[in-house]
């Protein structure tokens, strides 16, 4: 099997994201206890179950372990304290102790609510993330985020829990919907956008064979967006600093997301456009060049990701990122762009730029 490993730095916590290209899960991260013990619970929804669950269970099975599956509602609607609560259900009324591996494997709707789930129960059980779409292979999935959302926002409740593994067959992507696939896209380029010029170029350069699902493209793909978060989350798990940078477009996208109703635009599409906003207020902001900003909008485009934002009216939008949770001590703090490949944190951008990007959208 084709293979590359890739390791978030945590120290004792520290873990490999395993990426293949054949099969859902390579034989021998099966052998031995390192990442599953005796008793694995599988954690999926109706969708990807049907697709790779007797899969996942056959090759679990044959290693000698007991398995069995709670399969979830698919949709972020699910993605609640209801399906919580249903999953402790679940592990209690079957007695799950805290010897037990939970393996979550689906979208980041799956990721984060199964990982919620193995981070408090029993204080915690082992977690390792098999990530089915390409948003979760590239960035849910690794950094130890987990959430629920509560119905007054989105991931209110949640906790940093980190797996003990992360499994990244490419080969899933074969059955992902098209447009779930392109934005997953966006996370891709955002990586390009924040740290790596040189990847912004291949990103350019690749597009069509991305779009192809060529394998080879993709699975360099994935590293190279995976080998971006390991870094940032090894420097900040908890985002108090650098973790920052990741949430590049996000306070424009939110407000999209939000403002169109959840679920209108998938959240890479809003970011997306989120992003042009961003670079376009770094270029009045003095720092993107008109030329970047043209890239930016370019590849963009040529995924098939939206670059236009919709129109929700400017006082909307101030609204809607008024609230978002980057807001730190009632000054709204964004990230922005010095140039492709290089991104900052920061509150001191003008109130007038900010305006006028809001403005011409709806010009
Ligand atoms: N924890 C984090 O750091 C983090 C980061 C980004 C996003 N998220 C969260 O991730 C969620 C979005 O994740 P997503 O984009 O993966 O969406 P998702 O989990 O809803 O999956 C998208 C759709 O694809 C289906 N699917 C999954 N894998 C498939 C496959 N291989 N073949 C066919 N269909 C498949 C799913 O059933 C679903 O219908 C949001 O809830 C978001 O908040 C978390
Ligand atoms: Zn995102």
């Amino acid at each position: 099997m084709v293979r590359e490993d890739l390791t978030v730095g945590l120290g004792g916590r520290a873990y490999p994201i395993v990426i293949g290209r054949e099969e859902l899960i390579p034989r021998d991260l099966l052998e031995g206890r390192s990442f599953f013990s005796d008793r694995c619970v599988v954690i999926t929804n109706r969708t990807v179950d049907k697709i790779y669950g007797d899969r996942l269970r056959d090759a679990i099975a044959a290693s000698g372990r007991s398995v069995s599956s709670f399969v979830i509602e698919d949709g972020e609607r699910f993605k609640n304290q209801e399906t919580l609560s249903s999953i402790y259900d679940f592990l209690i009324g079957h007695r799950v102790d805290r010897s037990a591996t939970i393996v979550a494997l689906g979208g980041g709707v799956v990721g984060d609510v199964a990982g919620f789930a193995a981070a408090t129960y029993q204080r915690g059980v082992s977690l390792v993330q098999i990530p089915t779409t390409l948003l979760s292979q590239v960035d849910s999935s690794v950094g130890g985020k987990t959430a629920i959302n509560h119905p007054l926002g989105k991931n209110m409740i949640g906790a940093f829990y980190q797996p003990k593994l992360v499994v990244i067959a490419t080969e899933t992507l074969s059955t992902l919907p098209e447009r779930e696939f392109i934005a997953g896209l966006a996370e891709v380029i955002k990586y390009g956008l924040i740290m790596d010029r040189d990847f912004f170029s291949w990103l350019e350069c690749n597009s069509e064979a991305l779009l192809a699902r060529e394998p080879e493209s993709i699975a360099y793909a994935i590293r190279k967006s995976c080998s971006c978060k390991a870094d940032i989350v090894a420097k900040d798990e908890t985002e108090t600093g650098v973790r920052a940078l990741l949430n590049y477009g996000h306070t424009f996208g939110h407000a999209i997301e939000a403002g169109l109703g959840f679920g209108a635009w998938l959240h890479g599409e809003a970011v997306a456009a989120g992003m042009v906003l961003a670079t376009r207020l770094s270029s009045l902001n003095g720092d993107v060049s008109e030329d970047d900003l043209a890239r930016v909008v370019g590849l963009l485009e040529r995924v098939g990701l939206p670059v236009k934002a919709p129109g929700l009216g400017v006082d909307r939008y101030l609204d809607l990122m008024g609230y978002d949770k980057k807001v730190q001590n009632g000054k709204m703090r964004l990230v922005l762009l010095k140039e492709i490949g290089s991104a900052y944190v920061t509150s001191e951008f003008s109130s007038v730029s900010l305006n006028e990007v809001l403005v011409e959208i709806d010009h």
